[in-house]
């Protein structure tokens, strides 16, 4: 599914994590970050042995938050759905990791950089870099009208909402985040 075969093993472990989250397509979600992880470090540094392995399992989390939490339109639901997320996948990601060539403390970074992607503004880039690339996929086609169907919400309803939550620490990430977001604007406008 990426570019690199090298980070294969790594998929095809994570893929039926991702298949079990219910608020929306992980599958699809995950193919986003992963590109937009690959679009960042042709231009940002970082290690990509980390970075792009991180981003495949970021969100293997929500195969364990009940589904009724996930669907939750009710706030302080969806909260405790995003924070599950965050606390269920150092497990897991300890277990797909331990399957393949990498080593303690390659997993303990890319933990520390997954757990520090929802609820925290951190300083070091490389879990600044997760952050922009999770962002970022929201905005690329296939994965927004994705989101627009999964959030019941028009894609003019989904731009807006894009539109206003565009924070990025890289400025890397704000120019693509810009041209994507004018390339769906002018799809939903025709
Ligand atoms: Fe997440
Ligand atoms: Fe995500």
């Amino acid at each position: 599914m990426t570019t690199n075969k090298k980070y294969n093993e790594i998929w095809e472990l994570a893929k039926p994590y991702l298949e079990k989250g219910k608020m929306k397509n992980f599958v699809l979600h995950t193919k986003g970050v992963v590109k937009a992880m690959e679009l960042l470090l042709q231009k940002e540094s970082g290690d990509k042995d980390i970075l792009i392995p991180a981003a495949i399992l970021h969100d293997v989390g929500w195969a364990k938050v009940p589904a009724a939490l996930q669907k939750s339109n009710n706030k302080k639901e969806k909260i405790q759905a995003l924070k599950l997320h965050i606390e269920y996948a150092p497990k897991i990601v300890r277990k797909i990791l331990s399957k393949t060539k990498y080593n303690k403390k390659q997993i303990k970074t890319i933990i520390e950089i997954i757990v520090a992607h929802k609820f925290k503004t951190p300083i070091r880039p490389d879990k600044r870099l997760l952050i922009d690339a999770d962002n970022l996929s929201d905005v690329f086609k296939e994965q927004f009208y994705s989101d627009a169907e999964s959030y019941n919400v028009t894609p003019e309803q989904n731009y807006n909402f894009r539109k206003n939550d565009n924070t990025f620490y890289t400025k890397t990430a704000k120019i693509i985040f810009e041209k994507e977001l004018e390339k769906r604007k002018q799809e939903f406008k025709i």
